[in-house]
């Protein structure tokens, strides 16, 4: 199989009507990567080759996805959504040019494996025409039905055309194909819309194969690689699918995970050697967590460096840009965005840091805010080496705070502070002796004449 070579069309123009989204249905995530990148990724596990994606009209969106994922990938756009044989024929000048396997792919099938697109190309190799993913789903409502005989297919009947009989087979159309590349258009080009939706069915393929003398197969691969995602609930059924495989394969690199099922990860979430992950963490996109740190429980991770035995959380937010550098202490209720942390830094409490460095061994004291924003633009707070921010200090942007400098609790600092000096910018505090007793005499005065 090595040196054939291989043409992908993937079929990425339906709406999605049933998503109730505005997003088009092939934009929507699974662990942070889009439907359409998540099958475009895995042709490319597969060996690649030439890569056609069939957008609709006026999806720009839906195109630059493509292109990001697979800047080779040539576009496509069905005008009219007439079936996905039409639209495998929107892609007509990419099957002229000629391969020895056409593969046809859904863009709303996200847990496709490479070795199964493998697969599918190697039945092709061994002889036969047209080549089937079937599957047996818990509930085959809306799926189309493979009539087979033998290992022989012989035709595939889709749900609203099919008898009673047909509804009652259980194997069915995971929707992905591979074609002879010899064959594929002549078959296509077959191909009538004749049926109850008047749609171009691209299973229609099977039966004009058959009467064309060639052969048909059906593989049949576990419900989770094909399920097509049509609705919301399917969505999140393919989440959980895409979780369980990347904890899994957190866990096979050595991370301990204490709940893996209570950790939510994304497609890039990267860890190194001996990370331990405490029960109800989420990752979201762009993290790198190096070895030996902790991530502890109740903390949401994203676009985020955690450096070398370092600690989070429970319960921090690290959001885009923040980058803890080795043995720092990100802790409860602590939130860290644009800013660098240096190496063992500590932030253990109740703290805002936006824009920011901390230069290395700095204490950031309960309750610090810098603030970053004054209601138009951003501004940054630098604080060097060793320094000392006293609990519930407000560090007014920009402002800099200099190496070994100490800044007294409850301060608010709008000018910069020279290297280790105290800075206290508070109300001086009063004492009145004998105050409060005073005043209780006088309450109970009033209260003896009324
Ligand atoms: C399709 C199969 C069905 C199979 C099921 C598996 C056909 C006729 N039916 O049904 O046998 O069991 O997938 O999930 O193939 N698309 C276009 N243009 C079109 C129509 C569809 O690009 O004109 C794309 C969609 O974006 C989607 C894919 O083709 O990625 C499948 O279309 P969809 O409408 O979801 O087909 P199903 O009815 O689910
Ligand atoms: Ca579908």
């Amino acid at each position: 199989m090595s040196n054939r070579t291989c043409l992908a069309i993937v079929l990425a123009a339906g709406e999605g009507t049933r998503m109730r989204s505005s997003l088009p249905k092939v934009l929507h995530r699974v662990a942070g990567r889009s439907l359409v990148a998540h099958v475009l990724h895995a042709l490319r596990g597969a060996g690649g080759g030439q890569t056609a994606v069939v957008v609709g009209p006026d999806r720009e969106d839906v195109a630059a996805e493509a292109r990001r994922e697979m800047p080779g990938a040539e576009i496509f756009v069905q005008r009219e959504r007439r079936g996905t044989a039409h639209a495998v024929l929107a892609a007509r000048a990419a099957l002229e040019k000629g391969a020895d396997d056409v593969l046809i792919v859904f863009g709303d099938t996200p847990l496709i494996l490479p070795q199964t697109l493998a697969k599918l190309r190697q039945a092709l190799a061994d002889g036969a025409a047209v080549a089937v993913l079937g599957f047996k789903p818990a509930d085959p409502t809306g799926y189309g039905r493979l009539v087979t005989q033998g290992s022989e297919l012989l035709a595939i009947v889709e749900h609203a055309d099919a008898t009673e009989a047909q509804r009652a087979i259980a194997l069915c159309n995971g929707g992905l194909m591979a074609f002879d590349g010899k064959q594929a258009l002549s078959i296509l080009d077959k191909i009538g819309n004749g049926n109850r939706k008047g749609e171009f069915y691209l299973t229609d393929a099977v039966a004009i194969a058959r009467q064309m003398g060639l052969r048909a197969v059906a593989l049949e691969v576990a419900e989770d690689e094909v399920s097509g995602i049509n609705t919301k609930a399917q969505l999140a059924e393919a989440e959980a699918v895409t979780q369980r495989r990347l904890r899994q394969q957190a866990m096979e690199a050595g991370v301990t995970l204490v709940a893996p099922e209570t950790v939510h990860l994304c497609i890039d979430t990267k860890f190194g050697k001996d990370v331990t992950v405490e029960p109800f963490v989420v990752f979201g996109a762009g993290v790198t967590v190096e070895d030996g740190a902790t991530i502890r429980s109740f903390s949401h991770l994203q676009g985020a460096l955690v450096g070398q035995s370092a600690t989070v959380g429970p319960y921090a937010r690290l959001r885009p840009g923040a980058r803890l550098e080795a043995d720092v202490h990100i802790g409860n209720f602590v939130e860290v965005k644009e800013a660098l942390i240096e190496q063992g830094a500590k932030a253990n409490h109740l703290a805002y840091i936006g824009d920011a460095r901390v230069g290395a061994g700095s204490n950031i004291g309960a309750g610090t805010i810098t603030c970053n924003y004054d209601g138009e633009s951003k501004h940054r707070t630098d604080i060097g080496k060793g320094a000392f921010i006293g609990s519930n200090s407000s560090l007014v942007a920009p402002v800099t705070i200099g190496d070994g400098a100490y800044i007294g609790s409850g301060s608010v600092i709008t000018a910069n502070v020279p290297a280790d000096a105290l800075a206290l910018g508070r109300g001086r505090q009063t004492v009145k002796e004998g105050w409060a007793q005073r005043l209780r005499n006088l309450k109970s005065l009033v209260k003896k004449k009324a």
